[in-house]
Protein backbone atom coordinates (compact mmCIF):
# COMPACT_ATOMS: atom_id res chain seq x y z
CA UNK A 1 0.00 0.00 0.00
CA UNK A 2 1.32 3.49 -1.25
CA UNK A 3 1.78 5.60 2.07
CA UNK A 4 -0.95 8.46 2.75
CA UNK A 5 0.38 11.82 1.76
CA UNK A 6 -0.17 14.76 3.72
CA UNK A 7 -0.27 17.91 4.33
CA UNK A 8 1.05 19.93 7.32
CA UNK A 9 0.11 22.93 7.94
CA UNK A 10 1.60 24.82 11.04
CA UNK A 11 3.31 28.59 11.51
CA UNK A 12 5.87 27.85 13.68
CA UNK A 13 8.38 25.96 11.29
CA UNK A 14 10.66 23.78 14.12
CA UNK A 15 7.44 22.36 14.79
CA UNK A 16 6.56 22.06 11.64
CA UNK A 17 9.91 20.18 10.79
CA UNK A 18 9.48 18.20 13.96
CA UNK A 19 6.02 16.79 13.21
CA UNK A 20 7.58 16.31 9.49
CA UNK A 21 10.15 14.47 10.84
CA UNK A 22 7.22 12.15 13.17
CA UNK A 23 5.10 11.73 10.47
CA UNK A 24 8.19 10.05 8.05
CA UNK A 25 9.34 8.32 11.32
CA UNK A 26 5.68 6.50 11.28
CA UNK A 27 6.02 5.80 7.66
CA UNK A 28 3.87 8.09 5.95
CA UNK A 29 5.29 10.61 3.00
CA UNK A 30 4.62 14.25 3.68
CA UNK A 31 3.59 16.21 0.53
CA UNK A 32 3.89 19.48 1.83
CA UNK A 33 4.45 21.99 4.28
CA UNK A 34 2.19 25.45 4.80
CA UNK A 35 2.36 27.99 7.24
CA UNK A 36 -0.86 29.98 6.26
CA UNK A 37 -4.21 29.12 5.86
CA UNK A 38 -4.32 30.52 2.78
CA UNK A 39 -1.79 28.21 1.08
CA UNK A 40 -2.60 25.33 2.96
CA UNK A 41 -6.03 25.60 0.51
CA UNK A 42 -3.93 26.18 -2.40
CA UNK A 43 -1.62 23.39 -1.85
CA UNK A 44 -4.73 21.04 -0.31
CA UNK A 45 -6.44 22.01 -4.14
CA UNK A 46 -3.27 20.89 -6.02
CA UNK A 47 -2.32 17.59 -4.79
CA UNK A 48 -5.67 16.62 -2.90
CA UNK A 49 -3.70 15.26 -0.10
CA UNK A 50 -5.07 12.43 1.97
CA UNK A 51 -4.97 13.99 5.40
CA UNK A 52 -4.32 17.84 6.35
CA UNK A 53 -3.33 18.31 9.86
CA UNK A 54 -3.77 21.78 10.67
CA UNK A 55 -3.35 23.90 13.49
CA UNK A 56 -6.13 26.21 14.37
CA UNK A 57 -4.10 29.83 15.49
CA UNK A 58 -2.21 30.57 12.12
CA UNK A 59 -0.51 33.57 10.91
CA UNK A 60 -2.36 35.29 8.11
CA UNK A 61 -5.69 36.23 6.92
CA UNK A 62 -7.38 33.50 7.66
CA UNK A 63 -6.98 31.11 11.21
CA UNK A 64 -7.27 27.00 10.59
CA UNK A 65 -10.92 26.31 11.05
CA UNK A 66 -11.24 28.47 8.31
CA UNK A 67 -8.59 27.02 6.39
CA UNK A 68 -10.61 23.66 6.93
CA UNK A 69 -13.94 24.94 6.02
CA UNK A 70 -12.76 25.96 2.85
CA UNK A 71 -10.73 22.60 2.31
CA UNK A 72 -13.61 20.84 2.77
CA UNK A 73 -15.74 22.64 0.40
CA UNK A 74 -13.37 22.28 -2.50
CA UNK A 75 -12.06 19.20 -2.35
CA UNK A 76 -13.12 16.79 0.36
CA UNK A 77 -10.04 16.26 2.36
CA UNK A 78 -9.73 15.16 5.66
CA UNK A 79 -8.38 17.29 8.22
CA UNK A 80 -7.01 16.86 11.86
CA UNK A 81 -7.01 19.78 13.68
CA UNK A 82 -3.71 20.48 16.04
CA UNK A 83 -3.94 22.68 19.05
CA UNK A 84 -2.28 23.46 22.19
CA UNK A 85 -5.12 24.49 23.79
CA UNK A 86 -8.53 24.41 23.24
CA UNK A 87 -11.27 26.93 25.08
CA UNK A 88 -15.37 26.34 24.60
CA UNK A 89 -15.61 28.87 21.57
CA UNK A 90 -12.73 27.32 19.81
CA UNK A 91 -13.84 23.72 20.24
CA UNK A 92 -17.52 24.65 18.74
CA UNK A 93 -16.22 26.33 15.86
CA UNK A 94 -14.10 23.54 15.02
CA UNK A 95 -16.69 21.15 14.98
CA UNK A 96 -18.35 23.24 12.29
CA UNK A 97 -15.79 22.46 9.97
CA UNK A 98 -16.49 18.79 10.56
CA UNK A 99 -12.69 17.42 11.22
CA UNK A 100 -11.58 14.01 11.05
CA UNK A 101 -9.87 14.23 14.19
CA UNK A 102 -8.28 16.52 16.73
CA UNK A 103 -5.43 16.28 19.17
CA UNK A 104 -3.74 17.94 21.54
CA UNK A 105 -0.54 18.87 21.31
CA UNK A 106 2.66 18.10 22.42
CA UNK A 107 1.43 14.57 20.62
CA UNK A 108 3.45 11.37 20.86
CA UNK A 109 3.91 8.83 17.27
CA UNK A 110 1.25 6.43 18.87
CA UNK A 111 -0.90 9.14 19.54
CA UNK A 112 -0.63 10.86 15.81
CA UNK A 113 -0.77 7.42 14.23
CA UNK A 114 -3.89 6.61 15.71
CA UNK A 115 -5.34 9.95 15.19
CA UNK A 116 -4.55 9.61 11.08
CA UNK A 117 -5.31 5.84 10.98
CA UNK A 118 -9.02 6.81 12.12
CA UNK A 119 -8.99 10.03 9.79
CA UNK A 120 -8.73 7.90 7.07
CA UNK A 121 -10.73 4.85 7.81
CA UNK A 122 -13.62 7.37 8.29
CA UNK A 123 -13.21 9.18 5.26
CA UNK A 124 -13.10 6.16 3.50
CA UNK A 125 -16.35 5.25 5.17
CA UNK A 126 -17.67 8.76 4.17
CA UNK A 127 -16.76 8.24 0.85
CA UNK A 128 -18.53 4.35 0.51
CA UNK A 129 -21.76 6.26 2.08
CA UNK A 130 -21.29 9.12 -0.40
CA UNK A 131 -21.20 6.63 -3.63
CA UNK A 132 -24.09 4.17 -1.90
CA UNK A 133 -26.29 7.31 -1.88
CA UNK A 134 -25.53 8.21 -4.95
CA UNK A 135 -26.40 4.84 -6.55
CA UNK A 136 -29.57 4.86 -4.28
CA UNK A 137 -30.34 8.81 -5.69
CA UNK A 138 -29.94 7.64 -9.65
CA UNK A 139 -31.61 4.55 -9.22
CA UNK A 140 -35.00 6.53 -7.94
CA UNK A 141 -34.55 8.80 -10.50
CA UNK A 142 -34.34 6.38 -13.45
CA UNK A 143 -37.11 3.98 -12.35
CA UNK A 144 -40.23 3.94 -14.43
CA UNK A 145 -42.46 4.16 -10.39
CA UNK A 146 -43.30 7.75 -8.73
CA UNK A 147 -41.31 7.78 -4.95
CA UNK A 148 -41.95 10.08 -2.36
CA UNK A 149 -40.11 9.91 1.33
CA UNK A 150 -41.43 11.47 4.38
CA UNK A 151 -40.03 12.29 7.46
CA UNK A 152 -41.33 10.64 10.93
CA UNK A 153 -44.43 13.54 10.43
CA UNK A 154 -45.44 12.67 7.07
CA UNK A 155 -43.30 15.87 5.51
CA UNK A 156 -41.61 15.07 2.45
CA UNK A 157 -38.09 15.09 2.09
CA UNK A 158 -37.65 13.60 -1.18
CA UNK A 159 -39.57 12.92 -4.36
CA UNK A 160 -38.16 11.11 -7.62
CA UNK A 161 -38.64 13.00 -11.44
CA UNK A 162 -41.40 10.31 -11.86
CA UNK A 163 -43.38 11.71 -8.72
CA UNK A 164 -42.70 15.23 -9.91
CA UNK A 165 -44.38 14.47 -13.17
CA UNK A 166 -47.39 12.74 -11.94
CA UNK A 167 -48.11 15.23 -8.72
CA UNK A 168 -47.22 18.35 -10.74
CA UNK A 169 -44.89 19.50 -7.26
CA UNK A 170 -41.49 19.43 -7.66
CA UNK A 171 -39.62 18.79 -4.97
CA UNK A 172 -37.93 21.97 -3.98
CA UNK A 173 -41.75 23.23 -4.04
CA UNK A 174 -42.38 19.73 -2.06
CA UNK A 175 -40.02 19.28 0.61
CA UNK A 176 -40.98 19.65 4.06
CA UNK A 177 -44.89 20.21 2.96
CA UNK A 178 -47.40 17.53 4.80
CA UNK A 179 -47.51 14.46 2.22
CA UNK A 180 -51.21 15.18 1.91
CA UNK A 181 -50.71 18.37 0.35
CA UNK A 182 -48.46 16.93 -2.53
CA UNK A 183 -50.09 13.36 -2.50
CA UNK A 184 -54.02 14.20 -2.78
CA UNK A 185 -56.07 10.72 -3.43
CA UNK A 186 -59.36 9.93 -3.53
CA UNK A 187 -61.64 6.97 -4.41
CA UNK A 188 -62.65 7.58 -7.97
CA UNK A 189 -66.39 6.46 -7.74
CA UNK A 190 -67.50 8.09 -4.12
CA UNK A 191 -64.87 10.78 -4.38
CA UNK A 192 -63.98 10.45 -1.09
CA UNK A 193 -60.41 11.07 0.37
CA UNK A 194 -58.91 7.73 1.21
CA UNK A 195 -56.70 7.48 4.24
CA UNK A 196 -53.42 9.14 3.73
CA UNK A 197 -51.43 6.04 2.92
CA UNK A 198 -48.46 7.99 4.72
CA UNK A 199 -50.67 7.97 8.06
CA UNK A 200 -51.13 4.31 7.87
CA UNK A 201 -47.90 3.09 7.37
CA UNK A 202 -46.98 5.81 10.75
CA UNK A 203 -49.69 4.23 12.46
CA UNK A 204 -49.66 -0.15 11.67
CA UNK A 205 -45.46 0.17 11.14
CA UNK A 206 -46.21 -1.87 8.30
CA UNK A 207 -46.42 -1.75 3.96
CA UNK A 208 -49.99 -0.75 3.21
CA UNK A 209 -51.23 -0.99 -0.13
CA UNK A 210 -53.97 1.25 -1.92
CA UNK A 211 -57.91 0.24 -2.16
CA UNK A 212 -58.73 0.26 -5.97
CA UNK A 213 -59.76 2.52 -7.85
CA UNK A 214 -57.73 5.73 -5.91
CA UNK A 215 -56.67 8.54 -8.32
CA UNK A 216 -54.07 11.17 -7.47
CA UNK A 217 -55.45 14.73 -8.10
CA UNK A 218 -52.22 16.23 -9.14
CA UNK A 219 -51.46 20.26 -8.62
CA UNK A 220 -53.05 21.47 -11.65
CA UNK A 221 -56.19 19.35 -11.23
CA UNK A 222 -55.50 16.28 -13.72
CA UNK A 223 -56.52 12.70 -12.19
CA UNK A 224 -54.77 9.92 -12.60
CA UNK A 225 -55.61 6.14 -11.50
CA UNK A 226 -52.69 4.90 -9.53
CA UNK A 227 -51.59 1.88 -7.60
CA UNK A 228 -49.61 2.14 -4.73
CA UNK A 229 -47.77 0.92 -1.44
CA UNK A 230 -46.20 2.38 1.53
CA UNK A 231 -43.57 1.24 3.45
CA UNK A 232 -42.03 2.30 6.56
CA UNK A 233 -38.49 3.54 7.21
CA UNK A 234 -37.24 2.01 10.21
CA UNK A 235 -34.30 3.15 11.52
CA UNK A 236 -31.52 1.75 14.05
CA UNK A 237 -33.40 1.93 17.16
CA UNK A 238 -36.50 0.34 15.35
CA UNK A 239 -38.28 3.51 15.16
CA UNK A 240 -40.41 4.69 11.88
CA UNK A 241 -38.02 7.69 10.57
CA UNK A 242 -40.30 8.41 7.50
CA UNK A 243 -42.24 6.41 5.14
CA UNK A 244 -41.78 5.62 1.68
CA UNK A 245 -44.69 5.76 -1.04
CA UNK A 246 -44.45 3.99 -4.34
CA UNK A 247 -46.72 4.99 -6.84
CA UNK A 248 -47.61 4.44 -10.62
CA UNK A 249 -50.06 5.06 -13.13
CA UNK A 250 -52.45 2.99 -14.42
CA UNK A 251 -54.50 4.14 -16.89
CA UNK A 252 -53.10 1.86 -19.77
CA UNK A 253 -53.25 -0.88 -17.81
CA UNK A 254 -56.65 -0.26 -17.20
CA UNK A 255 -57.78 0.43 -20.40
CA UNK A 256 -56.38 -2.66 -21.08
CA UNK A 257 -57.94 -4.88 -18.12
CA UNK A 258 -61.54 -3.09 -19.72
CA UNK A 259 -60.85 -3.77 -23.22
CA UNK A 260 -60.51 -7.72 -22.52
CA UNK A 261 -63.31 -7.70 -20.02
CA UNK A 262 -65.55 -6.18 -22.86
CA UNK A 263 -64.22 -9.14 -25.28
CA UNK A 264 -65.30 -11.41 -22.64
CA UNK A 265 -68.81 -9.81 -22.26
CA UNK A 266 -69.17 -9.62 -25.98
CA UNK A 267 -68.21 -13.48 -26.14
CA UNK A 268 -71.10 -14.24 -23.26
CA UNK A 269 -73.36 -12.05 -25.53
CA UNK A 270 -72.89 -13.94 -28.76
CA UNK A 271 -72.92 -17.30 -27.34
CA UNK A 272 -76.51 -16.28 -25.63
CA UNK A 273 -77.42 -14.90 -29.06
CA UNK A 274 -76.86 -18.49 -30.36
CA UNK A 275 -79.08 -19.92 -27.28
CA UNK A 276 -81.76 -17.40 -28.45
CA UNK A 277 -81.34 -18.25 -32.03
CA UNK A 278 -81.93 -22.08 -31.11
CA UNK A 279 -84.78 -21.01 -28.69
CA UNK A 280 -86.47 -19.14 -31.99
CA UNK A 281 -86.08 -22.62 -33.85
CA UNK A 282 -87.93 -24.36 -31.14
CA UNK A 283 -90.71 -22.21 -30.97
CA UNK A 284 -91.32 -22.19 -34.70
CA UNK A 285 -91.61 -25.47 -34.58
CA UNK A 286 -93.89 -25.98 -31.62
CA UNK A 287 -96.02 -23.22 -32.69
CA UNK A 288 -96.03 -24.70 -35.84
CA UNK A 289 -97.60 -27.31 -35.03
CA UNK A 290 -100.80 -25.91 -33.54
CA UNK A 291 -101.28 -24.08 -35.88
CA UNK A 292 -101.55 -26.30 -38.43
CA UNK A 293 -104.43 -27.81 -36.54
CA UNK A 294 -106.49 -24.92 -35.90
CA UNK A 295 -106.10 -24.29 -40.35
CA UNK A 296 -106.65 -27.78 -40.40
CA UNK A 297 -109.85 -27.68 -38.20
CA UNK A 298 -111.34 -24.76 -39.88
CA UNK A 299 -111.25 -26.30 -43.21
CA UNK A 300 -112.96 -29.09 -41.80
CA UNK A 301 -115.45 -26.91 -39.99
CA UNK A 302 -116.13 -25.43 -43.42
CA UNK A 303 -116.67 -28.48 -44.60
CA UNK A 304 -119.04 -30.14 -42.09
CA UNK A 305 -120.86 -27.42 -40.32
CA UNK A 306 -122.77 -29.88 -38.19
CA UNK A 307 -119.19 -30.91 -36.87
CA UNK A 308 -118.26 -27.33 -36.33
CA UNK A 309 -118.76 -27.27 -32.76
CA UNK A 310 -116.54 -30.34 -32.15
CA UNK A 311 -113.87 -28.35 -34.32
CA UNK A 312 -114.17 -25.30 -33.12
CA UNK A 313 -113.81 -26.83 -29.69
CA UNK A 314 -110.24 -27.97 -31.27
CA UNK A 315 -109.85 -24.67 -32.92
CA UNK A 316 -109.85 -22.92 -29.00
CA UNK A 317 -107.02 -25.92 -27.71
CA UNK A 318 -105.20 -25.61 -30.40
CA UNK A 319 -105.52 -21.40 -30.06
CA UNK A 320 -104.69 -21.76 -26.48
CA UNK A 321 -101.65 -24.24 -26.79
CA UNK A 322 -100.36 -21.42 -29.28
CA UNK A 323 -100.55 -19.00 -26.68
CA UNK A 324 -99.19 -20.98 -23.95
CA UNK A 325 -95.96 -21.75 -26.26
CA UNK A 326 -95.93 -17.93 -26.42
CA UNK A 327 -95.83 -17.00 -23.27
CA UNK A 328 -93.16 -19.95 -22.18
CA UNK A 329 -91.09 -18.26 -24.73
CA UNK A 330 -90.48 -15.73 -22.00
CA UNK A 331 -90.22 -18.19 -19.13
CA UNK A 332 -87.56 -20.14 -21.75
CA UNK A 333 -85.58 -16.96 -21.25
CA UNK A 334 -85.23 -17.25 -17.88
CA UNK A 335 -85.34 -21.11 -16.98
CA UNK A 336 -83.23 -22.76 -20.45
CA UNK A 337 -79.76 -23.73 -20.19
CA UNK A 338 -79.49 -22.01 -16.07
CA UNK A 339 -76.09 -22.93 -15.08
CA UNK A 340 -76.69 -23.01 -11.37
CA UNK A 341 -73.68 -23.00 -9.18
CA UNK A 342 -73.44 -20.84 -6.05
CA UNK A 343 -72.81 -16.58 -6.64
CA UNK A 344 -71.35 -14.17 -5.13
CA UNK A 345 -73.28 -11.14 -5.78
CA UNK A 346 -70.97 -8.68 -4.70
CA UNK A 347 -68.51 -10.10 -7.20
CA UNK A 348 -70.78 -10.08 -9.77
CA UNK A 349 -71.98 -6.43 -9.45
CA UNK A 350 -68.15 -5.18 -9.19
CA UNK A 351 -67.79 -7.21 -12.46
CA UNK A 352 -70.83 -5.56 -14.22
CA UNK A 353 -70.09 -2.00 -12.67
CA UNK A 354 -66.67 -2.78 -14.73
CA UNK A 355 -68.30 -3.54 -17.74
CA UNK A 356 -70.24 -0.34 -17.38
CA UNK A 357 -67.43 2.12 -15.90
CA UNK A 358 -66.58 3.52 -19.08
CA UNK A 359 -70.11 4.61 -19.80
CA UNK A 360 -70.45 5.80 -15.64
CA UNK A 361 -67.04 8.28 -15.96
CA UNK A 362 -68.25 9.50 -19.36
CA UNK A 363 -71.81 10.05 -18.11
CA UNK A 364 -70.00 12.10 -14.82
CA UNK A 365 -72.43 9.70 -12.41
CA UNK A 366 -71.05 9.10 -9.06
CA UNK A 367 -71.24 5.68 -7.45
CA UNK A 368 -72.83 4.55 -4.30
CA UNK A 369 -71.90 1.55 -3.69
CA UNK A 370 -73.93 0.13 -0.50
CA UNK A 371 -72.84 -3.94 -0.14
CA UNK A 372 -73.57 -5.51 3.59
CA UNK A 373 -70.65 -7.12 4.94
CA UNK A 374 -70.53 -10.92 4.07
CA UNK A 375 -72.97 -11.99 2.02
CA UNK A 376 -74.55 -15.16 1.68
CA UNK A 377 -73.76 -16.67 -1.71
CA UNK A 378 -76.72 -17.50 -3.75
CA UNK A 379 -77.47 -20.33 -5.94
CA UNK A 380 -78.51 -19.64 -9.61
CA UNK A 381 -77.11 -18.95 -13.29
CA UNK A 382 -74.44 -16.03 -12.58
CA UNK A 383 -74.38 -14.51 -16.26
CA UNK A 384 -78.56 -14.57 -15.73
CA UNK A 385 -77.74 -12.42 -12.53
CA UNK A 386 -75.37 -10.54 -14.67
CA UNK A 387 -78.08 -9.68 -17.11
CA UNK A 388 -80.50 -8.89 -14.63
CA UNK A 389 -78.04 -6.09 -12.77
CA UNK A 390 -76.64 -5.30 -16.29
CA UNK A 391 -80.22 -3.99 -17.44
CA UNK A 392 -80.81 -2.28 -14.56
CA UNK A 393 -77.63 -0.27 -14.43
CA UNK A 394 -78.12 0.17 -18.11
CA UNK A 395 -81.79 1.48 -17.40
CA UNK A 396 -80.17 3.74 -14.85
CA UNK A 397 -77.54 5.25 -16.72
CA UNK A 398 -80.19 5.85 -19.60
CA UNK A 399 -82.45 7.80 -17.38
CA UNK A 400 -79.56 10.07 -15.75
CA UNK A 401 -77.71 10.74 -19.80
CA UNK A 402 -79.98 14.13 -19.58
CA UNK A 403 -80.40 15.04 -16.42
CA UNK A 404 -79.15 18.06 -15.54
CA UNK A 405 -78.70 20.64 -12.22
CA UNK A 406 -78.42 17.84 -9.79
CA UNK A 407 -75.86 15.06 -9.10
CA UNK A 408 -76.30 11.78 -10.93
CA UNK A 409 -75.81 9.65 -8.42
CA UNK A 410 -76.13 5.63 -9.39
CA UNK A 411 -76.54 3.50 -5.62
CA UNK A 412 -76.77 -0.09 -5.72
CA UNK A 413 -77.13 -1.51 -2.38
CA UNK A 414 -77.50 -5.93 -1.65
CA UNK A 415 -78.28 -6.68 1.64
CA UNK A 416 -79.49 -10.33 3.06
CA UNK A 417 -83.15 -10.03 4.24
CA UNK A 418 -83.74 -12.55 7.14
CA UNK A 419 -81.51 -15.05 5.95
CA UNK A 420 -84.69 -15.97 3.24
CA UNK A 421 -83.63 -13.47 0.18
CA UNK A 422 -80.77 -11.72 -0.91
CA UNK A 423 -82.10 -8.03 -2.31
CA UNK A 424 -80.26 -5.77 -4.54
CA UNK A 425 -81.61 -2.04 -5.44
CA UNK A 426 -80.32 0.03 -8.19
CA UNK A 427 -81.21 3.84 -7.58
CA UNK A 428 -80.65 6.44 -10.09
CA UNK A 429 -81.33 9.84 -9.64
CA UNK A 430 -82.58 10.35 -13.26
CA UNK A 431 -85.93 11.56 -15.08
CA UNK A 432 -88.13 8.75 -12.93
CA UNK A 433 -90.57 6.73 -14.74
CA UNK A 434 -93.18 8.45 -17.56
CA UNK A 435 -94.80 4.94 -17.84
CA UNK A 436 -97.10 2.86 -15.30
CA UNK A 437 -94.70 0.40 -13.21
CA UNK A 438 -96.60 -2.44 -14.58
CA UNK A 439 -96.15 -1.60 -18.22
CA UNK A 440 -92.30 -1.46 -18.45
CA UNK A 441 -91.99 -4.62 -17.52
CA UNK A 442 -94.06 -6.00 -20.51
CA UNK A 443 -91.76 -7.17 -23.65
CA UNK A 444 -91.25 -4.81 -26.23
CA UNK A 445 -92.42 -1.89 -24.13
CA UNK A 446 -89.82 1.30 -24.82
CA UNK A 447 -89.97 5.13 -24.60
CA UNK A 448 -86.27 5.05 -25.79
CA UNK A 449 -86.28 6.09 -29.71
CA UNK A 450 -82.94 3.07 -29.88
CA UNK A 451 -84.60 0.81 -27.37
CA UNK A 452 -85.99 -3.04 -28.03
CA UNK A 453 -87.86 -2.83 -24.66
CA UNK A 454 -86.84 -5.97 -23.56
CA UNK A 455 -84.36 -5.53 -20.79
CA UNK A 456 -86.48 -5.69 -17.71
CA UNK A 457 -88.87 -8.21 -19.41
CA UNK A 458 -85.86 -10.60 -19.62
CA UNK A 459 -84.87 -9.38 -16.41
CA UNK A 460 -87.66 -10.39 -14.95
CA UNK A 461 -88.42 -13.88 -16.50
CA UNK A 462 -84.81 -14.36 -15.16
CA UNK A 463 -85.91 -13.28 -11.39
CA UNK A 464 -88.73 -15.84 -11.82
CA UNK A 465 -86.65 -18.51 -13.03
CA UNK A 466 -85.03 -18.11 -9.67
CA UNK A 467 -88.03 -17.93 -7.74
CA UNK A 468 -87.43 -14.29 -6.90
CA UNK A 469 -89.29 -11.15 -8.02
CA UNK A 470 -88.45 -7.73 -9.29
CA UNK A 471 -90.19 -4.46 -8.66
CA UNK A 472 -90.06 -0.59 -9.04
CA UNK A 473 -90.43 2.27 -6.32
CA UNK A 474 -90.40 5.79 -7.37
CA UNK A 475 -87.47 7.47 -5.75
CA UNK A 476 -86.86 11.35 -4.93
CA UNK A 477 -85.51 12.14 -7.56
CA UNK A 478 -85.24 8.99 -9.68
CA UNK A 479 -86.22 5.22 -9.60
CA UNK A 480 -85.32 2.38 -7.35
CA UNK A 481 -85.31 -0.58 -9.11
CA UNK A 482 -84.95 -3.81 -6.70
CA UNK A 483 -84.96 -7.42 -7.15
CA UNK A 484 -85.21 -10.32 -4.34
CA UNK A 485 -83.53 -13.87 -4.95
CA UNK A 486 -84.51 -16.57 -2.36
CA UNK A 487 -81.49 -18.10 -0.53
CA UNK A 488 -82.53 -21.51 -0.84
CA UNK A 489 -83.04 -23.06 -3.69
CA UNK A 490 -84.96 -26.01 -2.68
CA UNK A 491 -87.93 -23.37 -1.73
CA UNK A 492 -88.50 -23.02 -5.87
N1 LIG B 1 -84.29 3.70 -14.33
C1 LIG B 1 -85.32 4.09 -15.10
N2 LIG B 1 -85.79 5.37 -15.04
C2 LIG B 1 -86.80 5.76 -15.80
N3 LIG B 1 -87.45 4.96 -16.68
C3 LIG B 1 -87.05 3.69 -16.79
C4 LIG B 1 -85.96 3.18 -16.01
N4 LIG B 1 -85.79 1.89 -16.33
C5 LIG B 1 -86.72 1.60 -17.27
N5 LIG B 1 -87.46 2.67 -17.55
C6 LIG B 1 -88.57 2.72 -18.52
O1 LIG B 1 -88.94 1.40 -18.82
C7 LIG B 1 -88.84 1.17 -20.23
C8 LIG B 1 -88.52 -0.26 -20.49
O2 LIG B 1 -87.21 -0.57 -20.06
P1 LIG B 1 -86.44 -1.78 -20.70
O3 LIG B 1 -85.13 -1.92 -20.08
O4 LIG B 1 -87.34 -2.97 -20.66
O5 LIG B 1 -86.30 -1.38 -22.23
P2 LIG B 1 -85.40 -0.24 -22.86
O6 LIG B 1 -84.37 0.19 -21.89
O7 LIG B 1 -86.30 0.81 -23.39
O8 LIG B 1 -84.72 -0.99 -24.06
P3 LIG B 1 -83.63 -2.17 -23.99
O9 LIG B 1 -84.25 -3.33 -24.61
O10 LIG B 1 -82.48 -1.64 -24.73
O11 LIG B 1 -83.34 -2.40 -22.54
C9 LIG B 1 -87.83 2.17 -20.70
O12 LIG B 1 -87.97 2.47 -22.06
C10 LIG B 1 -88.10 3.38 -19.81
O13 LIG B 1 -89.20 4.12 -20.27
MG1 LIG C 1 -83.18 -1.22 -20.90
Amino acid sequence: MTPARILVVEDDRIVSRDIQQQLRRIGYEVLGAATTGEASVDIALGETPDIVLMDIRLEGEIDGIEAAERIRRACAAPVIFLTAYADDETVRRAGNAEPFGYLMKPFDDQQLRTAIEIALYKHAAERRLRESERRYATTLASIGDGVIATDAKALVSFMNPVAETLTGWTMAEAKGVPVQEVFRIVNEDTRQTVEDPVAKVLRLGTIVGLANHTVLIARDGREIPIDDCGSPIIDDDGEISGVVLVFRDISQKREMDQALRQAEARLTLVSRLSQLGEFAAMIAHEVNQPLTAIVTNADTCLRYLDEARQAAERIVDNGHRAGNVVRSIRTLVGRSRQEISDVDVEALIHEVIELRRSEIRECEIVLDLGLSASLPTVSGDRVQLQQVVSNLIANAIDAMREVEGRQRRLKITAAANDGEALTVTVSDTGSGLSSRPDEIFEPMFTTKPDGMGLGLSISRSIVEGHGGRIWVEPGAPGTRFAFAIPLRRDEL
